[in-house]
């Protein structure tokens, strides 16, 4: 949840640490430093805020031409000058930045606590640089490897030393470091995002690996001391610069990246004359996918709500059995697994811990699991080993928005492909392979002509809770529209199946509430059209989501927000649009910090 970066070589290191630092801002914001190594201690600044707590007081000339930095987002210990990263031993000689969590630091901390070391804060991470205090000889290499035996959690670990100008050791066990290689200099951080304005080419170090980096050259070792062997990686095109452009906010412009996006995952895979998809890093033969007897989707927040929506349109067009399971949930219920289910993981950063956690749970049992992945060398992708890359781009705002579109793409990818092998009749497939291969200029139409967003933002602002309801596929988009507003505008908000009002919460009707009824002309629009007479007349003031051309379901609303028509089971790619958009500009008007929310961080590294 936090943000490592780090640095050496010729240049100096404070600018370069700090930019890397805004740019890892938006997984955790809670407080930030940099440790700088020049003379013979290192010097540290850290403040409790965003980065710019920190820029304001690290000069700009400020000296050292080696250094680490940190973004926190608060585990052990409050939000405190004294709990932000990097960490010191007593001397100032040896500084730490880490991500994860030291299980045995309770147990550490006592034993150096009865050899005279005083703790200065209350976090886990700072038992690390007293004990490579303890077991440094000379060698940094060898003091943070045997200093690492004695830890029981996860890190993604980098030390500077005092002593070796020029010098960072990085250790890596389940929190992810990517090293990036420049000309006669070197980087490190937790997200390729902090090196690509410096470098493309890097090196994802793996669990259990140590790697030495200096600016002439990086060398890596297993934590057993055997030698460790890496390739060097290209950072692909699709990265981007991670800028925002011309929009005031990442999630405006990420909202409106989506035609493109949702155009790169879908490009090269449809095949709308053949009624199919191509999806290479599934590797799954026609006659592979008959024998799957059942399809098990695992994701968190909105990556869940994706693979709801999976799940269902497999089933429903497939007819393969299939669900969607909280990852969070799913890892610790002690599941069944068959050997021969399909199982895939959704994960827009790939680093969810609670995600890895059900992958490996069902890998443990003899399951196999594919990757939905959009960050490219995640652990989430490379623990998989194969599945689809969702080709989304860069997705700074902590809400997500265009990876949600494009999971749900690649997931109807492979539903077209289970659906042409199974159940579809050639043209059936054709129709569906086609439209979804419209969805781009689908979505490009609406996002240029959005309909009264801020007329339904005006009945937001001031309400004391706000429900959202769908039928079907319109379900896990209510549910989806619902966690936008409530983690961006923090307004209380609850998602229903539509049939489900009338067993409970239309007790929470009163004259005003708003309630945003997502219903498109599908199957299941009649019966929607019912729930919301059933609210309506219970005072409720209606926003309501349709298809182009339904004056019936406009007729209901006190703002009537219409989306193109598309095929059924392609609905929720744009009655998504304007929930985005309304959660935006209510977070907007309710002066919210909409690209890092309170609490949150983009990537949930912890359990
Ligand atoms: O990176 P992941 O897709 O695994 O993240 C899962 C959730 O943490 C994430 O979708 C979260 O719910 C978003 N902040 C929602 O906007």
């Amino acid at each position: 949840m936090c943000g490592i970066v780090g640095y050496v070589g010729p240049k100096l290191a404070a600018p370069i640490l700090l930019d890397g630092l805004r740019r890892l801002e938006y997984r955790g914001y809670d407080s930030a430093g940099v440790a700088l190594v020049d003379g013979p201690t290192i010097t540290v600044h850290k403040e409790v805020g965003k980065v710019a707590m920190v820029q304001a007081v690290v000069p700009a000339d400020a000296p050292g031409h080696t250094g680490i930095a940190h973004t926190r987002w608060a585990t052990h210990g409050g939000v405190t000058q004294a709990n932000a990263h990097p960490h010191t031993d007593m001397e100032l000689g040896i500084a730490v930045v880490h991500n994860g969590i030291i299980d045995n630091d309770e147990a550490l901390r006592q034993r150096l606590s009865a050899a005279g070391v005083e703790f200065r804060s209350e976090t886990d991470t700072e038992v690390l640089p007293h004990l490579i205090r303890h077991h440094y000889k000379g060698d940094p290499t060898q003091a943070v490897i045997d200093a690492l035996k004695e830890v029981r959690g996860t890190y993604g670990v980098v030390v500077a030393f005092a002593e070796h100008p020029g010098v960072m050791v990085a250790a890596r066990l389940g929190s992810p470091l990517v090293i990036g290689l420049g000309e006669d200099e070197n980087f490190i951080a937790s997200d390729p995002h902090a090196l690509v304005r410096y470098t493309r080419r890097v090196i994802y170090l793996e669990d259990r690996e140590l790697a030495t980096i200096t600016a002439d050259g990086v060398e890596s070792v297993h934590l057993d001391g055997s030698e460790a062997l890496h390739t060097v990686e290209e950072l692909e095109a699709a990265f981007g610069t991670g800028d925002k452009g011309e929009f005031e906010h990442y999630m405006l412009k990420e909202i409106h990246e989506q035609p493109e996006s949702i155009g790169r995952c879908l490009r090269g895979r449809v095949q709308p004359e053949a009624g199919t998809a191509r999806l290479g890093g599934f590797d799954l033969l026609p006659r592979d996918l008959t024998e799957i007897p059942s399809v098990t989707i695992m994701g968190c927040g909105t990556s869940f709500h994706a693979a709801m929506l999976g799940a269902m349109a497999i089933e429903q067009v497939a007819r393969v059995p299939a669900r969607a399971v909280i990852a969070s949930e799913f890892r610790w219920s002690n599941p069944q697994i068959d050997p021969k289910g399909l199982y895939l993981a959704v994960s827009q950063s790939g680093e969810t811990a609670d995600t890895l956690g059900a992958i490996k749970e069902v890998t443990t049992k003899g399951g196999k699991v594919l990757g939905v992945v959009n960050v490219v060398g995640s652990s989430i992708a490379r623990l998989c080993g194969s599945g689809v890359y969702i080709h989304s781009g860069p997705e700074v705002a902590v809400a997500s928005t265009k990876a949600f579109t494009s999971q749900i793409s690649a997931m109807y990818l492979f539903t077209l492909m289970l659906g042409r092998t199974l159940t579809l009749a050639p043209n059936e497939a054709q129709h569906l392979a086609r439209s979804l291969a419209d969805l781009p200029e689908m979505v490009r139409a609406y996002l240029g002509n959005p309909g009264p967003i801020q007329e339904a933002v005006r009945h937001l602002v001031n309400a004391r809770y706000v429900l959202f309801m769908g039928r079907g596929l319109s379900w896990p988009v209510a549910l989806e529209g619902a966690l936008k507003l409530k983690e961006l505008a923090y307004i209380p908000c609850e998602a229903y199946a539509a049939g489900e009002m009338k067993h409970g919460p239309i007790a929470m009707m009163e004259e005003g509430t708003p309630v945003i009824v997502i219903v498109p002309s599908d199957a299941n629009r009649e019966r929607t059209l019912s729930n919301m007479r059933e609210v309506q007349a219970r005072g409720a003031a209606l926003i309501v989501i349709h298809s182009r051309g339904d004056h019936q379901a406009a007729s209901l609303a006190a703002v009537s927000i219409p989306v193109p028509r598309v095929h059924p089971l392609l609905t929720p790619m744009v009655t998504v649009l304007p929930l985005q958009l309304l959660s935006y500009q209510a977070a907007l008007a309710m002066g919210r910090d909409i690209d890092m929310p309170r609490n949150l961080a983009k990537s949930v590294t912890v359990e």
